[in-house]
Order: C-alpha cells, then structure tokens, then sequence
C-alpha cells in the first residue's frame, strides 16, 4: 500500500501590486502548492490565482478568510499591512505566515528605528541626525554638508526622500515632512550623509533566527533614464549583478543580515520574513542605506524568476522557525530584467482611466512576461489604468542583453496614453560596464 500523499499546500498572498503578481506567479509553479489566493489581487493575477476581495489592512478579515478557506501559509506582500499588524493577527488565529510582527517591521516603519538598532548591531550605514524641528535639520544639513539626504521618518512609499545638491530644496522637504502631521508627536526627520556608488537591493530570508540570501538585484528609483528625475518606487530592476564583488552576500550576510537578527531577537522583537538591505557599495565599503520588512517592487519581479527551488516551501521554512533545514537555494545562470511602465502624471500626481492595450502581444514575446500592477476592469470590461505603476514587463533569457531585448519588445506592445518607462535599465551591466 502506497503512503497517503500529504495535503498539498494552500497559500493566500496580500497585496495586489506586480510584486504580489510575481510571487503567485511562482508559488502556482511549485507542485508542492495546491492553491494560490490573492487578496484583493486584480485583474492580471486571475491568470494564476484565485481572486478574493478582502482588504490586505484587516487583520480580522484576513485571519478570518485565512481559516475559512484552510489556507496553510499566508505571504504578506507591502509594508502597510506589517506595520499594522496583519501577521501578528493571522498567527494569533493559527496560521503560519510570512512576514514579520508589527514590532519587527517597525525597521521599515521608522527609519529613526532601523538606525537604532543599526547602532546596536555595529552595521554599516550612513551617519544620521534624527530632527525634530527646523533648527536641527539646518545644523546638520551644515554638518553633513551636501549633496543633502533628508528623509521622511515614517512610511512614505518610496518617495519620502529628498536627495539634493539644494539646501532650500532640502529645508523645504524637511519642512513639509515636520508641518505634514500636525500634533503627531512623533513626527521626525532623518538627516544624513550622502553615501555615493551604486546601489544594490539584497533580500535575506530570516526565520527570527536564521537567515538565507537570495540573489541580488540592482533597482532604478529615477522616474528618467540616465538617473535623472524624481525618486519613485522603482523604475525598472535586474539579475545577476555581473560587476558586483565576489562575497558581496556573504559579506552583507556576516555583517548585516545576522546582526540585525541577533539584535532584533535579544530585544525580544525576532524578525521573521524577508529583510530587505537596500545597500550602497561606496568607495569606504558597503553602507545599508535602508531596510524594508517585505520582498522589493519591482527587484523581486527579476529575483523569482531566477530562483529553481520553489518558492512555496522556501517560504514556509521561513515562516515556521526552520530555514536551518532549507537544502541550499539553487539558481539559474540565466538573466531577468523587468521594465515598469507607469501612469502618465507618475510619481506626482498618475493619472487613472487610461485604456492598456496589446497585452497579448507583449505575452507572446519570446522570453517576456507580463505583470499586473495598477490595473483594473473597467465599465465596457475593457482593462484602464488605475495606479502609479501599472504594469511590469519582465524579460527573462540566457544573458542581461537577451532579457533586456525581450523586455523591451514586450513594452513596445503596450499601448498606454501617456505611459512612461524607461530605456536604460541594466544597459551599462548588459554591456559589461560597472553599474
Ligand atoms: P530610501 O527610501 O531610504 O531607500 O531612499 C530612497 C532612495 O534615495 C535610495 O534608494 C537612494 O537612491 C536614495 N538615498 C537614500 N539615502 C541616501 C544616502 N544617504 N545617500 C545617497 N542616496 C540616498
Ligand atoms: N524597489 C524599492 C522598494 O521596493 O522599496
């Protein structure tokens, strides 16, 4: 008599953003994975995914959709629902998930927070005034000297910082980030050295004791090619990083990732999900410039598809205490590159209700692969517009210049009034010149 085949496993994922798409993406190609839920999802995802209008804020309606429907591991996908608890509450009602406790995401949450226990744990990042009124800021704009970094304190989807050769531009963001919440005690912001280099987004898996790298990818936060132009969630993203040191993960593992974990468990807050180190390779050696509680947007778009051990259980180890277990990650040699195309308006002020068109086409592109941001179904059933980012169009193949090539002819299909997207994600790496 053969052994009963164990329950195969049911996985709701939060969030309905291209990241969320991504992640569906991989866990409904994991055999072990029976079902994938989305909440609240959109349009896009039902290729993958079932489709459930729950809000991803409601800790109660979440735990609640999560036993209804037996589900046995839920992935929290943005910051908002970490820092609101969301994760504390589906553990409370019995199911595992990924992501950390509210208490832990506050390294996201308050970027005060992160450079506390940064200090404690000896990690490497920029030097940083915390200020409270306009004459801290001036003194340490002075101190520090520019180019200016001023940051928002709390939660501010990507675009709370200020990076400018500008000192009134530089007041006036601090200004507007003390004035914005009136009676809010603890509004701040962080004043900080600039660190220069390129940028590199790690994500570590941390089971609130151990933790296992994923591969790295390098984000474009300029909403224009050549780096120009406001900061925005992410422009584009790629992997592999050919001109990255040799040890860079292992080195950002030994003095970033278990540190900050060792730390964050002796203050009895362990942190478990994904850390996201968003790292600058600096001229002085590699500096966190941020933490974030959950997977990147747009990097993991690039990162999944990468990545041969399937997600599903990878995640789980992560959720349940034991990524010790987790047999080494295995990767393909191969390349990703996702190009984002965003609303007309973005990051400003995007503009919704615009038709998005030629979808099918972008798919059938050799190597690409569409990914749903801000989209939705509109009155005539039509797909419009209906966010900042509205699609990522992911290439993938055997080289950063072959992804690049399908990831830009799946854009071209795309037709969006006004969209914007940039031409020059991973270029230089894709042509063997440091990033
Ligand atoms: P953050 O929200 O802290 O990730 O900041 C958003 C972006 O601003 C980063 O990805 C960097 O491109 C830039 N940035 C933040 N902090 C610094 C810094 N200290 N020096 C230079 N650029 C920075
Ligand atoms: N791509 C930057 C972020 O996810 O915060």
């Amino acid at each position: 008599m053969t052994a009963p085949r164990l329950r195969r496993v049911r996985v709701l994922v939060l969030g309905s953003g291209a990241r969320e798409h991504a992640l569906a993406v991989a866990l409904a190609a994991d055999d072990d994975v029976s079902d994938v839920l989305v909440a609240p999802g959109g349009p896009g995802v039902a290729d993958v995914a079932e489709v459930v209008a729950v809000d991803p804020l409601d800790g109660a309606a979440v735990a609640a959709l999560a036993r209804e429907r037996e589900m046995d591991l839920v992935v929290v996908g943005p910051e908002a629902p970490l820092v609101a608890g969301v994760a504390d509450a589906v553990r409370a009602a019995g199911v595992d998930c990924f992501g950390p406790s509210a208490a832990a995401a506050r390294l996201e949450g308050s970027k005060a927070f992160a450079k506390e226990v940064m200090a404690s744990a000896g990690v490497p990042t920029a030097m940083a005034r915390v200020c409270t009124d306009l004459g801290q800021v001036a003194a340490a704009l002075d101190a520090f000297g520019a180019p200016h970094v001023v940051k928002d304190d709390g939660l501010a989807a990507g675009k709370g910082v200020v990076v400018t050769g500008d000192r009134e531009e530089a007041l006036a963001h601090a200004r507007s980030c003390l004035e914005g919440r009136p009676g809010a005690g603890a509004s701040a912001v962080v004043v900080e050295e600039f660190l220069d280099g390129p940028e590199v987004s790690l994500f570590v898996l941390c089971d609130g004791t151990d933790v296992v790298p994923l591969a790295p990818a390098q984000d474009s936060k300029r909403l224009l090619d050549g780096d120009e132009g406001p900061n925005t969630g992410g422009m584009g993203a790629y992997s592999p990083l050919p001109w990255a040191p040799p040890g860079l993960v292992d080195e950002v593992v030994e003095r970033v990732a278990r540190p900050v974990v060792a730390e964050m468990a002796r203050r009895g807050t362990p942190f478990a999900g994904v850390l996201y180190c968003g790292l600058a390779l600096t001229s002085r050696g590699v500096r966190v410039v941020e933490f974030n509680a959950r997977f990147g947007d747009p990097e993991t778009q690039v990162v999944l598809p990468r990545l041969r051990t399937p997600l599903g259980g990878v995640l789980r180890a992560a959720a349940t205490g034991r990524l010790a277990e987790l047999e080494p990650l295995t990767w393909s040699d191969g390349a990703a590159v996702v190009v984002v195309l965003a609303a007309a308006g973005y990051p400003a002020s995007p503009r919704t209700g615009d038709a998005v068109t030629g979808l099918a086409a972008a798919a059938a592109v050799p190597g690409a692969r569409v990914l749903h941001a801000g989209t939705a179904t509109g009155a005539d059933g039509t797909l419009v517009s209906a966010g900042g980012r509205v699609l990522s169009l992911v290439g993938t193949g055997a080289t950063l210049a072959d992804a690049r090539a399908a990831a830009a002819a799946a854009v071209a299909e795309v037709g969006l009034d006004g969209g914007q997207h940039r031409g020059d994600i991973a270029v230089g790496a894709a042509e063997g010149v440091r990033a």
